[in-house]
């Protein structure tokens, strides 16, 4: 495992992503979130892991739950990150549930309290206050946010008087919008961007084609959408051609060519232990200089063919021509 020190943290480039645990959104079942999660995050443990990332909204507090106790006694080992959902990021409600979450996590502070959102309703300064007091109180060591702009992180950040860690955004070779703004600003100032669905919810994996799709949530997201499968079919070629140039797994590929870029750290998702193990070894693969750029070309080459509203506003089209066929006959 390779450790990326920024800011005063030190965590794993590879993390483990724990949206799965519990949440009947991925369609993973009772056995998954009662067996297979804490065997993922204790065999995660043991390859060097430390960066876990879950959220209070994540299946409704059974992700934090799930983690917290497959951590145990190992939980200084680890560097957990949960997330607030910003309905009233305020004084005292941020308190009220960041203390909520060290509940079920079973831990007095975590080491980075993340603002799920940006609340455009709510001022930054009424938020930043709030997040404050958290640090000040000990209560969690590095605040950061998720889905912010970079004006959004920098306004937060002057507000709160101190460096705001981590931005945690959507980041692999299927949407590398972070690249533009956010990645700039936080290598030249020390931050961190955390890739969240850096296999683009396990599409780069591969193992998917648009004949053979995933049901749950990720059969209504766009990369899935069957014509935007078939775009991504160069890319994952490019990853295919380099993972056999290494003996490793066309997601491992994936994953270390994020991790080239310095300040980025990962948290993939995993619905079995084989596939955490597989991908917290994706820190140690090192691409050549060319083989990254032929993956910076397939993924500068994919274009998504279709957004989820124009594949709905099609299927309409279709069902509406069937009913009015089905009239005139
Ligand atoms: N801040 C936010 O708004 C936000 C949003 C989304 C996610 N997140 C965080 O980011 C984490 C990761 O994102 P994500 O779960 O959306 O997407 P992801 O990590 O890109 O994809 C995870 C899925 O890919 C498949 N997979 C993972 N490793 C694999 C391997 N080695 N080989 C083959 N398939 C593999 C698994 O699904 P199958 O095996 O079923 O195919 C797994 O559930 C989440 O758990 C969550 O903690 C944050």
């Amino acid at each position: 495992m390779r450790y990326v020190e920024v800011g005063g943290a030190r965590v794993s480039a590879v993390g483990l992503g724990t949206w799965q645990f519990g949440s009947g959104e991925w369609g993973y079942g009772s056995a998954y979130a009662e067996e297979v999660a804490p065997s993922i995050v204790r065999r995660s443990l043991e390859v060097g892991v430390t960066l876990f990332d879950t959220a209070e909204i994540y299946a409704m507090g059974r992700s934090e739950r799930i983690l917290g106790r497959a951590l145990g006694a190992r939980r200084d080992d680890a560097f957990v990150a949960t997330k607030l959902f910003p309905v009233l990021p305020v004084d005292p409600v941020v308190g009220w549930r960041a203390r909520r979450s060290l509940a079920r996590l079973g831990t007095d502070r975590v080491d980075l309290y993340q603002l799920h959102w940006p609340n455009p309703v709510v001022p930054t300064a009424a938020t930043a206050a709030a997040v404050r007091r958290l640090l000040d109180g000990g209560l969690a060591r590095h605040a950061g946010v998720s889905n912010y702009s970079l004006l959004q992180w920098q306004a937060l950040e002057e507000h709160v008087g101190r460096p705001v860690l981590s931005n945690q955004v959507r980041y692999s070779l299927l949407d590398r919008r972070p690249e533009r703004e956010l990645l700039p600003w936080a290598q030249s100032t020390g931050r961190i961007v955390i890739a969240y669905s850096p296999l683009a919810q396990g599409l780069l994996s591969g193992r998917y084609d648009a004949a053979n799709l995933p049901s749950g949530l990720r059969a209504r997201t766009g990369p899935f959408l069957p014509d935007n499968v078939r775009a991504a079919e160069p890319l994952i070629g490019a990853l295919r051609e380099v993972a056999a140039a290494h003996q490793a797994a066309p997601p491992q590929v994936a994953l270390a060519w994020l991790l080239r870029r310095p300040n980025v750290v990962v948290i993939p998702g995993a619905s079995s232990v084989g596939q955490a193990e597989s991908n917290a070894a994706a820190a140690d693969l090192v691409l050549a200089e060319d083989e990254d750029r032929a993956l910076t070309a397939a993924s500068d080459g994919y274009r998504p063919v279709t957004t989820v509203a124009r594949a709905g506003a099609s299927l309409v089209r279709r069902r509406v021509h069937r009913v009015v066929d089905g009239l005139r006959a």
